[in-house]
């Protein structure tokens, strides 16, 4: 793990909420992990790490000043990572994410085969490269469909209401994963903010994640 600055590139918008802030500098990571990004008031926020267009980068939901000034005002921006536990599997992979994780997306198309599934609430403004469907009725019909299909593994990675659509429809499968998103406040394994619920006790999605098996995974 190390500290570092980055310094912002380009900014594209996604949907109504999400961007992607891409960075001029590279750093070495597994698909998976992520970085803590520091912002004015001293409040660290995870984000995937992940590439855009071949530069490394991040994708950005706002959801209050923190992830606004990530996004609009922000030039350089201190960070620490790569953290959490890389992902890296053989065989066909499906990756049904929120587009949230779309440069996350491409850092396991860098490392995997994966076929990958977009799903938006909102319209997307622009081409992502990946299949992409808007609306929840789109995004069901496309998950029926991807799991009639003989994938080696699946991935999930989306919120707390996509996870568990999707772990209904495919929990009879062999090798079902989900890439939580829980709240953090350090990413280090120090504050015990991730803690989450696993049918093996408590578990920290920093340091023992981010990438769980679903049935491994309280549901209820
Ligand atoms: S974020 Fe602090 S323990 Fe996981």
């Amino acid at each position: 793990m190390e500290r570092f600055c980055l310094t912002k590139r380009d900014v594209f918008r996604v949907n109504e909420d999400t961007w992607i802030v891409s960075f001029e500098e590279t750093i070495d990571f597994l698909p998976g992990q992520f970085l803590m990004v520091e912002t004015p008031k001293l409040v660290r926020k995870p984000f995937a790490l992940g590439y855009w267009g071949g530069h490394l980068a991040i994708s950005v939901q706002i959801k209050g000043v923190g992830t606004s000034w990530i996004v609009h005002e922000s030039k350089r921006l201190k960070a620490h990572g790569p953290l959490g536990n890389g992902f890296v599997k053989p065989g066909k992979g499906a990756l049904l994410i929120s587009p949230t994780c779309v440069t996350m997306a491409w850092a396991f198309k860098k490392f995997m085969d994966v076929d990958v599934i977009v799903g938006s609430r909102t319209p997307v403004l622009l081409d992502l490269g990946f299949e992409t469907v808007v609306g929840d009725e789109a995004f069901l019909e496309k998950l029926r469909e991807v799991s009639r299909k003989d994938y080696d593994w699946y991935l999930v990675a989306g919120s707390r209401s996509m996870e568990k659509v999707c772990w209904e429809e495919l929990k009879g499968k062999r090798e079902v994963y989900f890439s939580l998103e829980e709240y953090m406040a350090c990413g280090i394994g120090a504050c015990k903010s991730c803690a989450t619920l696993t049918n093996f006790g408590i578990k920290h999605v920093c340091t023992d994640g981010p990438v769980f098996r679903g049935e491994d995974l309280c549901w209820s």
